[in-house]
């Protein structure tokens, strides 16, 4: 933070998602009036020069540089975004941390357990903010299921069944690039989609303290990568809850179809993103015939809607879950508050049910998350 209560970013990687974040961090300043009083662009960095200058011109990055070294250990950042695939998040992010930065990370937090963990260390270590783009769980509708599971208003946790399911990956004649690398992606669909599920069923169910994964590649891609396409998984909670997860890049018609069913002892939850400004409740007698699901609209009684809309059911959307996100970091770094919501030790555990899905899925067996 500088004197003048402005917030300066350093972004590492200029692909997809560094748009996105791009978007959300231009919006924070005005969608929060209780974080920082500007947030500067100040530096890009990617491998390739050209991805940075273009992320440069579309959103007014102050500064280019090709070696993320140049972000790392800039004497005019506070925080650095690492938005570069999974296999070097650990080398920057910790470099960042070492050199006094608050860390905005992208998910998964890293490529394996051993370089998440290591993460997860050094954040604790440096008192500075670290953050995991899980943003999935900051969602209004989804916070506030997290609320109404806080407040018991569906009674004790029994069981979820989670998912999320896309098809972008379902042609076989498309380069997947980094994420169909093992070596730089850590998994398939699992780390790249599933790792979102997982987050929320921690989120709304506590940790989870055994499964048993079935992981099957279901695409023919040229040359012999075989990289779980689809997988699923039967969990079982801490708590004694049990549940499903299932987290596919490859079938059909899904498109971004993420999704959840809690069940708890006093009543029941519901959301699809394909209906993403909803959420299903289920309260009440079960032994009343008229006892059913309500659709509650998101609205002002749901976490930070009123902050974009007015009127409930005018909808949110993706791009905004990552103010959210950004504006959760930034605020808390404006106010001097080094912790922050998912942080790296949520991503870590969520790494640590990852590497045992890998480790069930190849073994055959229920295998326990330690
Ligand atoms: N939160 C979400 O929902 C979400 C969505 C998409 C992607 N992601 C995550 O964001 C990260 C990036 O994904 P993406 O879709 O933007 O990928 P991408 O391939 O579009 O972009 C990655 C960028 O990193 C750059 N890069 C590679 N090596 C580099 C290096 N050594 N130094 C600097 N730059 C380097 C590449 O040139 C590229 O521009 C991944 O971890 C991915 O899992 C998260």
């Amino acid at each position: 933070m500088t004197r003048s209560g402005k917030v300066r970013v350093g972004i590492v990687g200029a692909g997809y998602i560094a748009q996105v974040h791009s978007a959300g961090y231009r919006s924070v300043v005005g969608t929060y009036d209780d974080g920082p009083e500007g947030v500067d662009l100040a530096v890009v960095a990617d491998g390739a020069e050209n991805r940075a200058q273009e992320l440069s011109r579309a959103w007014g990055w102050e500064r280019v540089e090709t070696d993320w070294r140049q972000v790392t250990r800039a004497d005019d950042v506070d925080v650095v975004d690492v938005s570069v695939p999974n296999v070097l998040h650990a080398e920057i992010a910790i470099d960042a941390l070492e050199h006094g930065k608050h860390v905005i990370c992208e998910k998964p937090l890293a490529h394996d357990l051993e370089s998440a963990l290591a993460m997860a260390a050094v954040a604790e270590r440096s008192g500075r903010l670290a953050q995991v783009c899980f943003y999935y769980r900051l969602w209004p509708a989804i916070a506030w299921a997290r609320q109404l599971v806080d407040e018991g208003a569906v009674g004790r946790p029994q069981h979820f069944r989670g998912w999320l399911l896309q098809d972008y990956a379902a042609d076989a004649a498309l380069d997947l690039g980094w994420r169909a690398r093992p070596a730089d992606a850590g998994a398939g669909a699992l780390g790249d989609l599933g790792s979102h599920i997982i987050d929320i069923a921690r989120h709304l169910c506590g940790d989870i303290s055994r499964l048993c994964a079935n992981s099957r590649t279901i695409v023919d891609r040229p040359g012999d990568t075989k990289i779980d396409d689809l997988i699923s998984i039967m969990v079982e909670f801490d708590s004694a809850a049990g549940g499903v997860l299932e987290a596919s890049w490859a079938l059909r018609g899904h498109k971004c179809d993420l999704g959840f069913d809690l069940v708890g002892d006093g009543g029941a939850i519901r959301f699809s993103w394909e209906r993403s400004n909803e959420i299903e409740v289920l309260q009440g007698d079960p032994a009343d015939p008229a006892n059913g699901f309500r659709r509650v609209l998101i609205g002002g009684a749901q976490p930070d809607v009123s902050r974009f809309v007015a009127v409930s059911g005018q909808g949110v959307g993706y791009r905004d879950a990552f103010t959210i996100g950004l504006g959760h970091a930034l605020r808390g770094i404006a106010r001097g508050d080094a912790a922050t919501e998912p942080s790296f030790a949520d991503g870590a555990e969520v790494s640590r049910v990852v590497a045992a899905a890998l480790d069930s899925a190849e073994s055959g067996r229920w295998t326990a998350v330690s």
